[in-house]
């Protein structure tokens, strides 16, 4: 048996919609395993985004049981969650959430800026996960002038620097072009290898599916494991 980093226990989710109530995710059950690369497929609306969010602590459930990384977030206040973001899960917005004003190091020094770490030690992790990234020679440019690959890249980069056990990715090939857009899958494969991160890539391209280690489909509000079916096809 591995390590399961993230486990959902009869997780529901459901918005208010004016005077409707819509259930948007019904009695989840999932466990996804130190270092595995899972992929999350499903039709627009289907709840994707809202999945993430919860394993990312940013959202709370309406019922059930998030435990990542052995923290269950149902125990831990906003602060607490505020303190597990990024070191021990981070999000990666599908808009990149980089901002356009700031620098590629400003960018990537922001979560160490909020968890307190020193000058020195900023500068020296910013300059190491952009040589992993192969941006250091953008370091001093305004993400503003960036391609879309280079800003998803800082994106990546901003949420590896506190080197979290579990990356959540929603869409991050949603505006690349084909090329560009296994090029960061196999960046993360490499994060994976190198740091034995758990990945969760949102997906609305069922050909990246198969690069996954295992994949998941939501529909109608429920989340099946469709590896197997997809490999019979
Ligand atoms: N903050 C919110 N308030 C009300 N409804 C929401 C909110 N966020 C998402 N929804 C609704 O929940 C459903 C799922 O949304 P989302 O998780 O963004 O789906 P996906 O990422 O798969 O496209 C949609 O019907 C959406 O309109
Ligand atoms: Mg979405």
């Amino acid at each position: 048996m591995g390590d399961v980093v993230v486990l959902l226990k009869d997780v529901w989710k459901t918005y208010d919609e004016g005077n409707n109530k819509v259930v948007v995710l019904k009695k989840i059950n999932a466990s996804l395993m130190r270092g595995e690369i899972v992929g999350i497929h499903g039709p627009s609306g289907s709840g994707k985004t809202t999945l993430l969010k919860l394993i990312a602590g940013l959202i709370r459930p309406d019922r059930g049981e998030i435990i990542v990384d052995g923290y269950n977030l149902n125990m831990l206040d906003d602060n607490g969650l505020a303190m597990i973001r990024n070191t021990v899960v981070s999000y990666i917005p599908q808009d990149y959430g980089v901002i356009d004003e700031f620098t590629v190091f400003e960018n990537v020094e922001l979560p160490m800026l909020i968890a307190g770490v020193g000058k020195e030690e900023r500068v020296r992790r910013v300059r190491e996960v952009l040589e992993y990234i192969g941006l250091y020679n953008k370091v001093n440019v305004k993400t503003k002038l960036l391609s879309g690959g280079e800003r998803q890249r800082v994106a990546i980069a901003r949420a590896l620097v506190m080197t979290p056990s579990v990356l959540l990715a929603d869409e991050p090939t949603a505006n690349l072009d084909w090329n560009t857009a296994l090029k960061v899958i196999e960046l993360f494969k490499n994060i994976r290898e190198d740091f034995k991160t758990t990945i969760v890539i949102v997906t609305h391209d069922p050909r990246l599916l198969d690069l996954m280690d295992r994949s998941f489909t939501l529909m109608d509000g429920y989340l099946k494991d469709t590896t197997y079916k997809r490999r019979e096809l």
